[in-house]
């Protein structure tokens, strides 16, 4: 018998995903990733962490980054994960990242980073002023995820492609150093209602923090006066709301909202448009204000809980820390191990 690792993974489930700390949250966040969190919680290990290395691709403030930090992981507290059952922890506290991510700097392609659209959207116009931290940063992701063996990934629809660059890096690994099985192909639950929330004043655009219009999303440090009043604005077309999903599909706008309203009273689009098809938006969108009003005053309500008490915070995302540190040492060690370092 030899001890070769099986030639797929066969270590325990675990979910792993993170949120930037470069800004506000939204509704987006919210529903794409925060509720998945709480949710996966109770069923798998899960590992949920502040990305500030992540962060700092683009310029922070440094006076504010700390704070940002706090304020994501008191979103998380807010909407139900528990320091208690979920391990909660800021990127930067565990040094494993930063080292994962240079020894996959050298798995990874340039061919593979060059097609990966968010840094083109990014980067934008000024590609060559961007930082090399920017282009980079989605193998970086991938040592976020490999360094704990995460197995499932909860995140929004547009991190698909930063998903399948995880895996590319993983088999690649696996492959070259002859280590079947060592890291997992980690599977995005990218799925579901909340997947893919668009801007407010674009039904063709996605919410965002970067969108100069605040009329554009919800915050999630929205009062219940702000939120109505996005909501009331909200672009819409003046019909009625159509009575099936072939014509919501061609009305992006309502498509939209309806699929909000589904996913904070945990509905279909079908299951709404059987109550509001055939209604007009002076109906629908009060309903719509009135429950985004009831699910996250209760979240922002929480959340300025949590701030008011930054040693709290401090305190879970510093045993989050230690929690963290321990798993992803013995899996950096036997990187180490494998890669050939001197040790
Ligand atoms: P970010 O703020 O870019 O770090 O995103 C944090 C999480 O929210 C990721 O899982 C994203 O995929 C998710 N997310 C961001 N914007 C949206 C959106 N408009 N709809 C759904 N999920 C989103
Ligand atoms: N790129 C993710 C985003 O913008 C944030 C992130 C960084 C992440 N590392 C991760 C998400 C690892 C899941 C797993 O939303």
């Amino acid at each position: 018998m030899t001890d070769q690792p099986p030639a797929s993974y066969s270590g325990p489930q675990r979910v792993l995903s993170g949120v930037q700390s470069s800004g506000a949250l939204h509704l987006g966040n919210y529903l794409g990733a925060l509720v998945k969190f709480t949710r996966l919680q109770h069923e798998i290990d899960t590992f949920i962490f502040v990305a500030d290395l992540h962060a700092i691709t683009v310029w922070q403030d440094p006076a504010q980054l700390a704070n940002q930090t706090r304020e994501i992981a008191a979103a998380y507290l807010a909407a139900g994960l528990d320091p208690k059952i979920a391990t909660i922890f800021p990127q930067s506290a565990v040094p494993a990242h930063a080292e994962l991510g240079w020894i996959f700097q050298c798995v990874a392609r340039l061919g593979w980073l060059d097609r990966m659209t968010q840094f083109k959207e990014k980067s934008g116009k000024h590609k060559e002023r961007s930082s090399v931290g920017l282009y980079t940063y989605p193998v970086l992701q991938a040592a976020d995820i490999l360094l704990y063996k995460g197995t499932q990934v909860p995140v929004g629809d547009d991190q698909k492609q930063h998903l399948e660059l995880t895996r590319d890096i993983a088999a690649k690994f696996n492959h070259d150093f002859d280590a079947p099985g060592f890291f997992p192909l980690p599977e995005g639950l990218t799925e579901g209602p909340g997947a893919r929330i668009m801007s407010l004043r674009d039904g063709s655009a996605k919410m965002s923090k970067s969108d100069p219009s605040d009329n554009s999303r919800i915050n999630l440090t929205d009062d219940a006066d702000a939120i109505a009043q996005k909501i009331r604005k909200a672009k819409t077309d003046p019909e009625p709301l159509p009575e099936t999903l072939e014509d919501l599909k061609l009305r992006p706008e309502a498509d939209n909202l309806v699929g909000i309203y589904g996913a904070l009273a945990g509905l279909t689009k079908a299951d709404v448009l059987a109550e509001f098809g055939g209604k007009g938006f002076g109906t629908f969108k009060p309903a719509l204000a009135d429950l985004a009003v009831a699910k996250l005053s209760p979240v922002s309500d929480a959340m300025r809980r949590y701030m008011a008490d930054p040693a709290e915070i401090d305190a879970i995302l510093a045993a989050g820390a230690d929690k963290a540190r321990a798993v992803a040492a013995p899996t950096l060690d036997e990187v180490k191990n494998i890669v050939g370092f001197w040790r």
